[in-house]
Parts: structure tokens; C-alpha cells; sequence
């Protein structure tokens, strides 16, 4: 027989399609072809496994060999199909036994010694390899990130020779046995460092309740990017499955996920300096950026203003729908992309404005051009916008107690969710159009509270939709079923910066 078939897979977005590397010997010119639209790094793969089998003590065949990476129309990227096509050839040539790796996918990149190299994006193929009901050969330093799926077979492989020898029954390797169970909470930043701001941690909990965006504006040192970095804190745990989502996306970007720490949910904060592509995701092979990092997670924006207006534009379509799709030339990937955005920002380049004190020299003019800056559209889609004034001198130095903790606070914001996934199956925030009319009814006469208010404030047509969704989650958060007038007057008071700004 002069024929083989091992197994492998592609990396396309989040998906790792199956990949059947066909491997044929036939009389004629000694030499090697790829085909299968192999890109550079697979096509180099021939020098690779020829001097890695040389290197090994395996006899090249000098014969002409074919290998076909099937299916035929899919691209392939990367060194990670190395160790396949060496077995295809080991096999094909009858050096191991043909039916030596039939339900055990390879990956690993080899060295020109034969010793193997970790892959990236390893997560997507073992969740794949497992729901097939194939094992899995892999470097061990690729283990940790494949010990995230339950009940998969993992074989760790440093070397071509102890792979071969375990093919072939001479020396078997013990498939590992390492399974994580990481922490969902581990060391947070806890809201009760945070201290005052009352207001403003009431808000942090609401927001984190109706999963709603959120931006803070206030002078300096007044504790917005303390905040902000205490929402992972008070959302409810991840499962499992979200988990493993979050982490194979990560994985695709080259970070593989940490062991430790995988459950916790992402906070992302991207420098304002970043691109739109590290923002977005893209490249010629599309990998996922920031926003898809924070897969179920916190995006934090420190200095809203300082970001590039075009950078920020296009965060508004993944905002809407929890995906972004990103196209290239020669081919596209979409990544899930549902984040939760925080904000925050001074009101004006000297950040004083309007804090009562004299320091701020702006004029009004520049006040309004620097918080211009930040779109409509933007700004339209986020539901809660608040001022974080400057600490009272004994709420920063007195020794009154700071207020609850974030376990505390996450148990009210856990039973709010539940409460939405209840009755919608989603967020508040995601609430829109008939849904929102349904589950945000008013009665009558809060109905006429919220029309006098929406005219006396000046606000859009969307900013009372964002009102009706923030009732909905404070009404949520108090175990109520419809939206009482508290609930109501309390969303409208979040609003009052729209007036201003
Ligand atoms: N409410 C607060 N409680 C306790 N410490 C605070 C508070 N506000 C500010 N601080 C202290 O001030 C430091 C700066 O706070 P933080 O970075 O959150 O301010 P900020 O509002 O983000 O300021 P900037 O606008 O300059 O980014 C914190 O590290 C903390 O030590
Ligand atoms: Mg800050």
C-alpha cells in the first residue's frame, strides 16, 4: 500500500474544520508536492519533514510523493500540519502501520532534529477533536490549553522517534490525565477599596445587572478607572461553556489561556493609541482583536476622547450585534464579539469643567469640541452616562466604612440575571423594538412622566429607550415585576448629562 490518510484541522475564525492529509507514493521523479491550497508556512512543511525524518533515522522514500490537504478549497495556514504529513509519509512508505494514528489527530510543527514544536490555536481543534471522539497528539507545552475540554485523549509528544514508538506499540505513552478546575473568582479588585461615590457604584451595579454600556465623566482621581476595573467583580460567574468560548479566542490570537485563570471573565483596556484593527480584529489572516477578546467581558476605554474617532466608529456594529465579521482579499473569519463597554472620561482637557472649583481654563468652546469628540451614534448606544464628581475631603480621609463588598453586591446582580433570562432569555440591554415595548410597559400616568421628561431634558427618541431598559434592570434589581415610578424616576436622573454634554 502506498497510500495513507492522517488526521488534522484547519484554523478558519473560531472553527477548526477537519483537514484528511492524503499521502501518496507513486513510481516516477523523487520529490515532494503540497496541494490543497497550502500557503508559504505549509508549503515549506516538505523541507521541514524531510530533514526531520532524516534526522529521525527514517528513510525519505525516494519515490514521487503527493500530499493532498483535503478538503481541497479550504486554506491552510501555518506549520501545525508538519507532524501529519510526517506520519502520512511514514505510513504511506509502510515504516509504521497503516492503521497506526486512525483516530488520533497530529499537530505540531517539527524542528529540523524531528523534535516537535507548539502550535497556536490549539483550543478550537481539541473542543473539535473531541466532539469527533479522536484523540489528540500534541507538544506538551500545548497541553495545558488542551486540558480545557473534558474527556479528550492527549497524547504529549516531544519527539518524532517517541511518537513512532508509541504507534507502533513499542513504547506506549500514557495519554495525560491533567484536568484544570481554575477558579471563576480569583483575586478581583473589590469594590469596597472604592470609597464615596455612592452614586456612582449604584450605577457600576446596575450596569453590571442589565449588562448595560457605561460611561463616567469627571475631573481627575476620582476613582472612574477604579470603577471600572471592579465590574468583572460583580458580574456572575461564567459557564463553562462561555468560558471555553472566551478561551478559544484567545487561543486564535496567540494567547494561549491561562490555566489559572480561564473562567474569569475578560477585562479588556486597549490603550487609546490602538488601531482599528487591533481594536477590531483583521490582518491578512484575520485574528481577532480586543473586542473579541472581551468575549463576555468588560471593554474598558480609559479617555473615551483620546481614542481615534474612526478607531471608535467601528465599534458600533459588533456593539449591536455581538459579532464582527471581518473581510479580507483572499478570505474572512467572524469572531462572537459581545462586550460590555466602559467608559470613562474628564468633561474637558483641563478635566476640571464644572466641578465648582476655578481650575479649569477652557473656554466653553473648546469644553464642547473636546466632548464632541465622541460620536452620536456612540453615544447613542450607551445606556448609562454619569458623572463621578470629586471626593468630599472626609469621604476620601474620613473613617466611615466604604460600603459593600463586590460578593455582596454580586449575589443582587446574579438574581437580576436570572430574572432576564427568565423572561427574555438575554440582557436588558439587548432589549429592543416590541421586546421592549413588552417587557418595559409603563402605565399610565409613568407614562406621562417619562414624555414630560424626555421633552423637559431635550432628549431623543433613543434616549428614551435607553431610560425604559435602565428601569427595567433597577426594577429587576428591587425582585419587581413591572416598572414602578422609583424605578423610573430613578433611570431618568442617570440622563442629566446628556444635557449637558
Ligand atoms: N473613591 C475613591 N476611593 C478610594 N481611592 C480613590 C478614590 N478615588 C480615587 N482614589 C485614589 O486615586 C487614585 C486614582 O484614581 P483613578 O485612577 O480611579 O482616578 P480617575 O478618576 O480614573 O482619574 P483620571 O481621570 O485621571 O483617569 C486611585 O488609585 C486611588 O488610590
Ligand atoms: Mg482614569
Amino acid at each position: 500500500m502506498s497510500l495513507a490518510r492522517t488526521l488534522c484541522r484547519a484554523a478558519s475564525g473560531v472553527a477548526a474544520p477537519q483537514v484528511i492529509v492524503e499521502t501518496h507514493l507513486a513510481n516516477g521523479l523523487p520529490g515532494i508536492s503540497i496541494v490543497g491550497l497550502p500557503e508559504k508556512a505549509v508549503q515549506e512543511s516538505r523541507d521541514r519533514v524531510r530533514c526531520a525524518l532524516q534526522n529521525s533515522g527514517f528513510e525519505v522514500p525516494k519515490r514521487r510523493i503527493t500530499i493532498h490537504l483535503a478538503p481541497a478549497d479550504l486554506p491552510k495556514q501555518g506549520s501545525r500540519f508538519d507532524l501529519a504529513i510526517a506520519v502520512g509519509m511514514l505510513v504511506a512508505s509502510g515504516q509504521l502501520p497503516q492503521s497506526a494514528a486512525e483516530d488520533l489527530e497530529l499537530y505540531g510543527e517539527l524542528a529540523l532534529s524531528g523534535e516537535l514544536r507548539p502550535v497556536t490555536g490549539v483550543l478550537p481543534a481539541a473542543l473539535a477533536a473531541q466532539a469527533a471522539g479522536h484523540g489528540m497528539v500534541l507538544h506538551p507545552d500545548n497541553l495545558p490549553e488542551a486540558s480545557l475540554v473534558e474527556g479528550l485523549v492527549r497524547y504529549p509528544v516531544p519527539h518524532l522517534l517517541s511518537l513512532s514508538a508509541h504507534l507502533c506499540g513499542r513504547q506506549p505513552i500514557e495519554p495525560a490525565t491533567y484536568d484544570v478546575t481554575a477558579p471563576a473568582m480569583h483575586d478581583l479588585p473589590d469594590l469596597a477599596d472604592v470609597r464615596g461615590q455612592a452614586q456612582a457604584k449604584r450605577v457600576l451595579e446596575i450596569a453590571a445587572a442589565g449588562q448595560h454600556n457605561l460611561l463616567m465623566v469627571g475631573p481627575p482621581g476620582t476613582g472612574k478607572s477604579m470603577l471600572a476595573h471592579r465590574l468583572p467583580g460583580l458580574l456572575p460567574e461564567m459557564s463553562r461553556a462561555e468560558a471555553l468560548e472566551t478561551a478559544a479566542i484567545a487561543s486564535v490570537a496567540g494567547y494561549p489561556p491561562d490555566p489559572d485563570r480561564w473562567r474569569q471573565r475578560p477585562f479588556r483596556a486597549p490603550h487609546h493609541t490602538c488601531s482599528g484593527v487591533a481594536l477590531v480584529g483583521g490582518g491578512s489572516h484575520p485574528k481577532p482583536g480586543e473586542i473579541s477578546l472581551a468575549h463576555h467581558g468588560v471593554l474598558f476605554l480609559d479617555e473615551l476622547p483620546e481614542y481615534d474617532n474612526r478607531v471608535l466608529d467601528v465599534l458600533r456594529e459588533p456593539m449591536e450585534n455581538g459579532a464582527i465579521t471581518i473581510a479580507r482579499a483572499t478570505r474572512s473569519a467572524s469572531y462572537p464579539a459581545r462586550f460590555q463597554v466602559v467608559a470613562a472620561m474628564n468633561p474637558c482637557r483641563d478635566g476640571y469643567y464644572g466641578d465648582g472649583s476655578q481650575r479649569c481654563q477652557c473656554s466653553p468652546d473648546q469644553v464642547r469640541q473636546y466632548q464632541n469628540r465622541i460620536s452620536g451614534p456612540l453615544r447613542d448606544r450607551i445606556d448609562l452616562q454619569i458623572q463621578v464628581p470629586a471626593l468630599r475631603h472626609d469621604d476620601l480621609f474620613g473613617d466611615a466604612s466604604s460600603g459593600e463588598s463586590s460578593a455582596v453586591v454580586r449575589q443582587r446582580v446574579q438574581a437580576a440575571w436570572e430574572r432576564q433570562q427568565q423572561r427574555q432569555g438575554y440582557s436588558n440591554a439587548r432589549l429592543a423594538g416590541q421586546r421592549l415595548e413588552a417587557h418595559c410597559q409603563l402605565g399610565h400616568a409613568d407614562q406621562h412622566v417619562l414624555v414630560g421628561a424626555v421633552d423637559q431634558l431635550g432628549l431623543s427618541a433613543r434616549a428614551y429607550h435607553r431610560i425604559l431598559r435602565v428601569a427595567r434592570s433597577i426594577a429587576d434589581l428591587a425582585v419587581s415585576d413591572t416598572i414602578q415610578r422609583p424605578h423610573l424616576l430613578e433611570a431618568i436622573s442617570y440622563r442629566q448629562l446628556d444635557r449637558r454634554l
